[in-house]
């Protein structure tokens, strides 16, 4: 099985505006190091994804979308799909993520169908899974994440998870400051790798696994360090540019 090379995805949620998006990527370019083995993402509001591709172009930092339309096109007000994010430089698409599960009532089956269609567009999905805290305390977590991982299973197939990414993402560790401690990622995370491998060992195996919630620069080496987490999905945090550069390195092993 070859390593699977860490990923840290920056979801910048509604936060930025011109001037401190240009200053953020231009921090982050100047503090990375080219040698870092870990791949980063950064994911801005739709409206910046051009003008950060043109910056970006070139550099070690790609480009995602916080959010894709289920469908390729027609009557959908408001909507963006796969194959425009890509023609404006975006490679990856956060789906799923809890606030537009509580938000904006997105159920499994058109998270599945957002998945579908970002493929097809030629996005990476990073699939966010995750139980409330209610779920957390009525020993529902696994049954929750299972439920959710396995709506895009069944409707894209397993081999669709070889060009995807997961993000474990609980959701009352999201903006809290409370995070998952190692341990209690790590058995999610080993979960969600076997419920994959149950459909297909190597899929599995090769499968990253990304944790969100309340990660910091403190946080993010003892997670990482968890054998089935392959780096992480950062919100707050990766606001701040010095603090998300210590999440790169972490997540680096450096
Ligand atoms: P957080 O957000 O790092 O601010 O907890 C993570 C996320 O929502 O992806």
């Amino acid at each position: 099985m070859p390593a699977r090379r860490p990923l840290v995805a920056a979801n910048w949620k509604l936060n930025g505006n011109r001037d401190s998006n240009a200053r953020l990527v231009d921090e982050l370019l100047s503090g990375l190091d080219n040698s870092l083995l870990v791949e980063v993402l950064v994911c801005p509001p739709f409206v910046y994804l051009s003008e950060l591709a043109a910056r970006l172009e070139g550099t070690v930092v790609m480009l995602g979308a916080q959010d894709v339309c289920a469908e390729a096109e027609g009557a959908f007000t408001g909507e963006i799909s796969a194959a425009m994010l890509r023609e404006v430089g975006a490679r990856w698409a956060i789906l799923g993520h809890s606030e537009r599960r509580a938000l904006y009532a997105e159920g499994d089956d058109l998270v599945a169908r957002k998945f579908a269609a970002a493929q097809l567009g030629g996005l990476t999905p990073i699939l966010c899974v995750g139980e409330t805290l209610q779920e957390r305390e009525s020993g529902r977590t696994l049954e929750v994440v299972g439920r959710q991982l396995e709506a895009v299973l069944d409707h894209c197939g397993v081999a669709a998870l070889q060009n995807a990414v997961v993000a474990y993402e609980p959701v009352w560790a999201i903006g809290t400051g409370k995070t998952a401690t190692p341990d209690e990622a790590q058995e999610v995370h080993a979960a969600i790798r076997r419920m994959v491998a149950a459909r297909d060992d190597r899929i599995g195996g090769g499968l990253r696994i990304l944790y969100g919630g309340s990660v910091k620069g403190a946080n993010a080496g003892s997670l990482f360090s968890m054998p089935d987490i392959d780096g992480g999905l950062i919100g707050g945090a990766s606001l701040k540019a010095a603090e998300f550069l210590d999440i790169c390195c972490a997540a680096a092993g450096q």
